[in-house]
């Protein structure tokens, strides 16, 4: 419930906006607003549904397909013919000394995922690298390198199957 002494100001204080800013695009890319997408480089014939953020250092691969409300963060690379679903949130600070790691980028890590990869929607993807060929399910958490092809899916994500 909101209290009686609720401010009751119509507007916030501050309203920041993006949308797309100092970002690198190869040719043929179809970006559907609204989107976040900052200081990050895009291939060729990339795809990227609404309500995306992508932040600046990224880099995705050529042809490569992402679905609506997917975060990817700052220290992610992802490669060509991925295909990225929808809600799929990449993580650069693991809360490794007890808490978020707020501007000390130290404490930071990378991800790399690799060629024709697909990550099924709203699968967590914690700093790690991922092979070229390789399917990661639905509601996946990775939490470990995967380092061959295949089918990987459950939280921590567990290989289910070769391709
Ligand atoms: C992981 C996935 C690729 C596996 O597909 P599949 O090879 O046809 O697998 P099956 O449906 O035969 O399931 C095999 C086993 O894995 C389990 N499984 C399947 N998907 C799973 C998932 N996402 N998480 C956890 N377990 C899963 C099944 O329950 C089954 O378990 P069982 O053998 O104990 O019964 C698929 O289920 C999936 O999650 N795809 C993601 C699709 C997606 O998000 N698309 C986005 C665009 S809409």
């Amino acid at each position: 419930m909101i209290p009686e002494d609720h401010n009751k100001n119509s507007n916030p204080d501050k309203i920041l906006s993006i949308g797309i800013t100092g970002v690198e695009f190869g040719v043929g890319v179809t970006v559907v607003q609204p989107v976040n997408l900052y200081g990050c480089q895009i291939g060729d014939e990339v795809f990227i549904g609404p309500f995306v953020e992508i932040q600046k250092k990224v880099k995705i691969g050529h042809r490569t397909r992402i679905q609506s409300h997917t975060f990817i963060c700052e220290l992610v690379t992802i490669g060509d013919d991925c295909f990225i679903g929808h809600g799929v949130m990449f993580i650069n600070d693991t809360f490794s000394s007890g808490g978020p790691a707020g501007g000390d980028q130290a404490l930071w890590k990378q991800t790399n995922i690799g060629n024709n990869v697909s990550i099924g929607s709203n699968a967590t993807i914690l700093p790690v690298d991922i092979a070229d060929n390789v399917v990661i399910g639905a509601g996946a958490v990775v939490t470990q390198n995967i380092i061959e092809s295949g089918v990987y899916a459950g939280n921590p994500a567990k290989k289910l199957k070769d391709l």
